[in-house]
């Protein structure tokens, strides 16, 4: 064992199920293993139509695997990670007591339970080039290549994503899949995973720089009269290849992106469907002259609280 405690361990998990997974699924599921943890994906957690190879399932272990890292800092634990993604496993995480946590790692560990996914009106003001630099910088680190989408660029990225769209809304399977996941119940119904229809309302008199995934059916109607633009910033986050190692890494870079944006206070938005399709993923690095591939595009701004989601409780996430 790592000569850690099972609250530990306890403590570890649920901070890193707090991740960001696609349409909340937390397809991850957590096995000690000799000193420390072993990552292990939960296949029957994946969404075979929007994600027939496992991509974002393995982005979402990702983010989980980072929130780890980060959640252990914060309480002065080391860990050593090895991508491994064989079988089932995902990673393994080595853990160690290590020096006492610094005030920025127990701040940044505390970013975990402030960021939500935003999917609401973004204010008027742009990010300062300053924190942008950062928050990229911090995906920079975790290997992921970083684009920012320029305002020009933007039409011709608004045309790939609605596209996107109409094409998964016809797909076989799409909204029934979507349907299982995007639940209407009350709260105290809630079953631990998948996204509240409340998390997923964008909200009236939007004029949505890139449209939404539409969670719930049809699009909202348009206002009649036109509302105030919106001026987030578009990021596009890249792996240098495409392979199940890039993916979990890339997940890895999602999360130390969005943590450090939350620290930052500035709310995300993944726009997923352009890159739930593998031909309009091509298009898109295609349209940017990316180098590499694409996994994520993400809208960033300033924005008001954005609701929560539910989690699985520890002990369906952690074996014993
Ligand atoms: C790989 C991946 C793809 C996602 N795609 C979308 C998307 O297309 N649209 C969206 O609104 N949210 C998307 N999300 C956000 C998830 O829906 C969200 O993380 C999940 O519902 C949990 O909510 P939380 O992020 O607020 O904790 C995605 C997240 C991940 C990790």
């Amino acid at each position: 064992m790592s000569g850690l405690l099972e609250e530990d361990l306890e403590h570890l998990v649920t901070m890193a199920a707090f991740a960001p997974s696609v349409h909340n699924t937390q397809p991850w599921h957590f096995r000690p293993a000799p000193g420390g943890l072993r990552l292990e994906r939960d296949r029957s957690r994946q969404l075979t139509v929007i994600d027939p190879m496992g991509r974002e399932l393995l982005l979402s272990c990702g983010a989980a695997l980072h929130h780890l890292e980060v959640a252990a800092r914060g309480v002065g634990i080391d860990s050593r990670v090895t991508i491994n993604p064989v079988g089932n496993t995902v990673a393994t995480v080595r853990l160690s007591r290590g020096r006492p946590a610094t005030d920025a790692e127990l701040a940044h560990a505390l970013a975990i339970l402030h960021r939500h996914t935003y999917r609401g009106r973004f204010d008027d003001e742009r990010i300062p080039a300053a924190a942008l630099d950062a928050i990229a910088g911090a995906a920079t680190h975790e290997h992921g290549l970083v684009r920012i989408v320029s305002d020009e660029e933007l039409v011709e990225v608004e045309v790939l994503v609605s596209r996107a769209e109409r094409t998964l809304v016809s797909a076989p399977g799409y909204q029934e899949e979507l349907a299982r996941w995007v639940w209407h119940g009350a709260p105290d119904e809630n079953r631990g995973d998948g996204i509240p229809a409340a998390a997923v309302d964008h909200g009236p008199d939007r004029a949505e720089s890139l449209e939404g995934r539409q969670f719930d059916g049809a699009a909202d109607p348009r206002p009649e009269e036109p509302p105030d633009p919106e001026h987030p910033t578009v990021l596009l986050l890249s792996s240098p290849s495409d392979t199940p190692f890039d993916w979990i890494q890339a997940g890895r870079a999602l999360s130390a992106l969005l943590l450090l944006a939350t620290e930052l206070g500035v709310v995300a938005q993944p726009i997923g469907q352009v890159l739930d399709l593998p031909a309009s993923r091509r298009e898109l690095a295609l349209a940017l002259g990316t180098v590499g591939s694409p996994q994520m595009l993400l809208r960033l701004g300033r924005g008001q609280a954005a609701p929560q989601t539910p989690r699985r409780a520890v002990a369906d996430v952690l074996a014993r």
